[in-house]
């Protein structure tokens, strides 16, 4: 069954400081999300990608994704053996993923769900994941073990205050998920249209459908880039590639 990837990028990314969306911003002269979508095109499995724009930004993303064809020239809407589409995005990271799912054609059995804010998650990481759900799971996340210990706490009021901590979970049972996550279309279709509580990934929302989802070695390049210290790491990581 074919695989399309569902990359939302409509988030203003605050965290990161001013500037323009998250994902049109610079690394190492190539937006960000030019390199998601080439990070999941290089996967030979990917034959589709969605990219949510920004709500007034899909023009601009479409000219964008076709002024980095890759070379040789290839007609509008496709890089090589891989197409894509843009389509706006919404208020939520959430809602900006439904919306990439309708658009999405029948035959796709299989979707990833990849933020843009991941540029530069190796090839593997991406097969890792459609294997697994190509192996039965119906739905996957790429997980890393935790290098910090985690705390609960009872948020503080305001910013700064001391907060009480309430549980220390077992760090080496803890996971940080990565994207892109993989799922079986149609539990993920099921579970955007019956959890309507915000959650901050897509696989959860399958969990609360009760369904299995399994975790699968994330990497180390696949981090999010959110604070300002990220974009560093970022090109670090971009200028060790050119070595
Ligand atoms: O804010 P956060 O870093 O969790 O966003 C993760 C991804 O979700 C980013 O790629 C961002 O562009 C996307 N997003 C979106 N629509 C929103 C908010 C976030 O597509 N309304």
């Amino acid at each position: 069954t074919p695989v399309a990837a569902v990359i939302p990028a409509a988030g203003r990314g605050v965290r990161l400081g001013p500037g323009a969306p998250k994902a049109l911003r610079a690394l190492s002269g190539t937006p960000m999300l030019i390199h998601a979508v080439r990070a999941l095109a290089a996967s030979r499995h990917v034959s589709l990608v969605i990219v949510v724009a920004p709500p007034d930004g899909a023009a601009e993303v479409k000219s964008l994704l076709d002024a980095h064809a890759l070379p040789g020239g290839t007609p509008s809407g496709s890089w090589g053996r891989t197409d894509f589409l843009v389509v706006p995005g919404g208020e939520s990271r959430q809602e900006s993923v439904r919306l990439g799912l309708d658009a999405l054609p029948p035959q796709y059995g299989v979707v990833l769900v990849h933020d843009a804010a991941r540029p530069l998650v190796p090839v593997e990481t991406v097969d890792a994941v459609v294997e697994a759900v190509r192996d039965g799971a119906p739905a996957v996340v790429p997980a890393l073990p935790l290098a910090d210990t985690v705390k609960e706490v009872e948020p503080a009021a305001a910013a700064g205050d001391p907060e009480p901590v309430v549980a220390t979970p077992e760090r080496a049972r803890l996971r940080a998920v990565q994207t892109p996550q993989g799922f079986d279309r149609a539990a993920l279709v099921r579970a955007h249209e019956t959890v309507t509580e915000n959650v901050t990934d897509d696989a959860s929302m399958v969990e609360q459908l009760g369904l299995t989802v399994v975790a699968v070695p994330g990497h180390e390049e696949a981090f999010k880039v959110t604070r300002p210290l990220d974009l560093v790491l970022a090109e670090a990581v971009l200028a060790r590639r050119r070595l």
